[in-house]
């Protein structure tokens, strides 16, 4: 439906301004009115205007109320509008006609006259979008007249999108939107040296560290019927889980033999899935690659890698992507470089006090990645008709202080080092982000290093590299605030927590916080802040110039490990409740290109090092049990009205529930039943990173390497 124009509220008392009155009120364009000004007024006054628009959303009607007011005003031209443009969207609701008064110019380019009081300072409307209807980054828009000569154009609100940000938003994201949970090979599959696998770089890891619970994990190499039957249960119509690369090719290289057994278990998988309609999203890499590698030739800080990936990845789309149309190359390659080759909280566990070792695994992994794009591109995609991209992994991040450039710097850099150094060489221009190259050597060159720590691409790499994606899915949990700050020591002992010092070792002179108000799970690294997914999608649509498509392809919370279960997980339930209606603003608020949700994760697993402390699962796991039976705890039935509604529906009762769980799901109590020892470690309400205690962060263990590595 084409939209009938905007509203005009003119206070009118004794007589008309002919020219405007019937041009507002009758919704012809702005620039016609002006046109139609009679000659010799002054015209628009320049800003700073003596107006401000202030928007409220009323959730009960799912409108927004819109408050122009300041100095004194005889009429007002509202409208809502997408940037750049002119065209109103939508109409208002007009306010009742006993408030209306007439304004009257007695001649062209006399001042306004009256016989009756007709000035004011506020006036207030409505406007309640349709639902479904894509906002995109609308604000609102007023000219206001305080007479006939003097007229304020372009008084403008903030975007709806910043406006909604804390909202509850009814509606839905469309069909054909995935709605899956997602796992990876090692946290679940077990029967790690079963049937023929090869020792990955992750068993090796564990066992070198006494921990064996990898082992068997959630035995889904047995149990993967009742994986796709739960994902059943929950009513999703995809599933995410990644390939053991070790399970496929023992040594991790095509000449040693590729093994049946693997190829037969994951053809079962897929299969399995596609019979129940689910559509398989397959991750090739999830950290867990050949340990032969490592040994023989250091992993992937070594070039040769990349042609063994590729090996890998066109074993896996020869075998299955007649079936497989979502392939991901790597899940969140800055956790496996940082926290494998970086600081050794994950495999294959190198402290590396240089800084040289995780920006050349990087530089491979992106090359490898590349490689594999091409592969699928070159070779498969005619046939198979699929598509390839990769999974990004990184925090959010915001100024402490908006108004302090510096501060703003940082938060920009943080996401240079963190997202940026992946997403740049494959959305952006095919490099690394300049401030990464810039900065890195010149701390290199302070260091007394001959050339830069960080690799170069040559001209060709960088072509090579650019565009190499059909997608990208961003694994969003968290967000920081980032200040300056000029104690420019790589570790900030006072902090409430190091990631950036120890991970991000070349970013100095800031450092990292949260605003003690938002709630915290049971891992030190998860705030509850659902706004960051839309923020994120926002800047990386406008900073690599790219419209998506976007999955969410990972997000979740755990508890800490009960002495009894507890599946009464109302935590998970607020979660994915905050978290899902987030993609819907996207989608319906932002007209974000979004595809998919991926809730982390289906079924308690093996969180890395924490084993199976950490429980992140929508199904409980009983480990205990050989059969590793799995009970749905509470949150199951939630994600699954969410799921197979494709959100939240005006008038669906779990939209109702939604509504009215909203403000509290935002406070802390909810998550407080996430961790026993909470009160331990509760400090003024955020708990403080203990270094006495190892903390474990997707795939990587900082306690252990701050205490051992950087403390003494
Ligand atoms: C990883 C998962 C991990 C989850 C929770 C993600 O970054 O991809 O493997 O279990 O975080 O820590």
């Amino acid at each position: 439906m084409k939209w009938v124009v905007l509203l005009v509220f003119l206070f009118w008392s004794a007589g008309l301004c002919s020219a405007l009155g019937p041009c507002w009120l009758f919704g012809a364009p702005e620039s016609a009115c002006v046109d139609m000004m009679p000659g010799g007024w002054s015209g628009p006054q320049d800003p700073p205007s003596p107006y401000n628009i202030q928007v409220t959303y009323i959730p009960d009607s799912h409108s927004f109320n819109v408050r122009v007011a300041g100095d004194q005003f005889r009429a007002v031209l509202l409208q809502a509008r997408r940037p750049g443009s002119t065209e109103p969207v939508g109409t208002f609701h007009p306010p009742q006609f006993s408030d209306l008064k007439l304004l009257t110019c007695s001649a062209p380019g006399d001042s306004v006259t009256n016989s009756l009081p007709i000035m004011k300072t506020e006036v207030e409307v409505t406007w309640a979008p349709p639902s479904q209807t894509n906002l995109g980054s609308i604000y609102f828009v007023s000219t206001v007249m305080n007479s006939c000569r003097n007229y304020w154009v372009g008084v403008q609100s903030e975007p709806l999108s910043e406006l909604t940000r804390d909202i509850f938003w009814p509606g839905t994201v469309p069909d054909g939107y995935l709605w899956s949970t997602a796992t990876a090979s090692y946290q679940i599959e077990g029967a790690w040296n079963v049937d023929g696998k090869g020792e990955s770089m992750w068993d090796r890891f564990q066992h070198n560290n006494g921990r064996f619970a990898g082992d068997d994990a959630c035995k889904s190499y047995d149990y993967y019927a009742r994986d796709v039957e739960m994902s059943d249960e929950l009513g999703l119509n995809a599933y995410r889980f990644s390939l053991s690369w070790t399970r496929i090719l023992p040594d991790g290289t095509v000449a040693g033999g590729i093994n049946q057994a693997g190829i037969d278990y994951y053809n079962n998988l897929i299969n399995e899935l596609l019979i129940n309609g689910k559509t398989p999203y397959v991750t090739l890499y999830h950290w867990d690659g050949p340990q032969t590698f490592q040994d023989q030739f250091g992993g992937w800080v070594n070039e040769a890698i990349v042609d063994y990936f590729n090996d890998y990845a066109r074993v896996c789309y020869q075998a299955f992507g007649d079936r497989v149309k979502h392939w991901v190359t790597f899940n969140e390659p800055w956790s496996f470089v940082v926290g494998g080759y970086g600081i050794a909280g994950g495999a294959p566990g190198i402290w590396d006090a240089n800084k040289t070792e995780q920006y050349k695994a990087a530089h491979n992994a992106i090359r490898a990645h590349a490689r594999a794009w091409h592969t699928y591109d070159e070779e498969f995609r005619a046939d198979q008709q699929g598509s390839c991209g990769i999974v990004i992994g990184s925090l959010w991040s915001e100024p402490l202080d908006p108004n302090n450039p510096q501060d703003v710097l940082g938060s920009y850099l943080y996401q240079q080092f963190f997202m940026g150094w992946f997403a740049n060489p494959i959305f952006g221009n095919g490099n690394y982000p300049q401030e990464m190259i810039d900065i890195i050597a010149a701390n290199s060159q302070r260091e007394g290093w001959p050339q830069s720590r960080l690799p170069v691409f040559t001209e060709e790499e960088i072509l090579y590299n650019r565009g190499t994606a059909d997608f990208v899915g961003l694994n969003q949990y968290s967000a920081r605030l980032i200040y300056a700050s000029n104690d420019t020591s790589p570790v900030d002992p006072n902090g409430w927590f190091n990631w950036m010092s120890i991970m991000i070792p070349d970013l100095l002179g800031y450092r990292e916080t949260i605003d003690p108000s938002w709630p915290q799970g049971e891992m030190i690294f998860l705030l509850v802040t659902p706004w960051c997914v839309r923020r994120q999608l926002d800047y990386f649509r406008s900073e690599y110039q790219y419209d998506g498509p976007f999955y969410l392809t990972e997000t979740g919370i755990s508890e800490a490990e009960f002495e009894q279960p507890n599946f009464e997980d109302i935590w998970r339930t607020c979660y994915y409740t905050l978290y899902t209606n987030e993609v819907v603003k996207a989608v319906e608020l932002d007209g974000v290109d979004h595809r998919g949700f991926f809730a982390w994760t289906l079924m308690d697993n093996v969180e890395w090092g924490s084993e199976t402390h950490e429980r992140f699962g929508l199904f409980y796991t009983n480990f205990s049990d050989p059969a590793r039976t799995r009970t749905p705890k509470d949150s199951v039935a939630s994600y699954r009205d969410i799921a197979t509604t494709n959100g939240f529906p005006v008038g669906a009762p779990h939209t109702e529930t939604a509504r009215a769980i909203w403000d509290w799901c935002l406070t802390k109590e909810p998550y407080e039943g996430t961790s026993p020892q909470a009160a331990t470690f509760n400090t003024g309400g955020i708990r403080q990173a203990d270094p006495t205690v190892d903390y474990f962060l997707p795939g990587v263990r900082v306690g252990a390497a701050y205490r051992d590595k950087v403390v003494n």
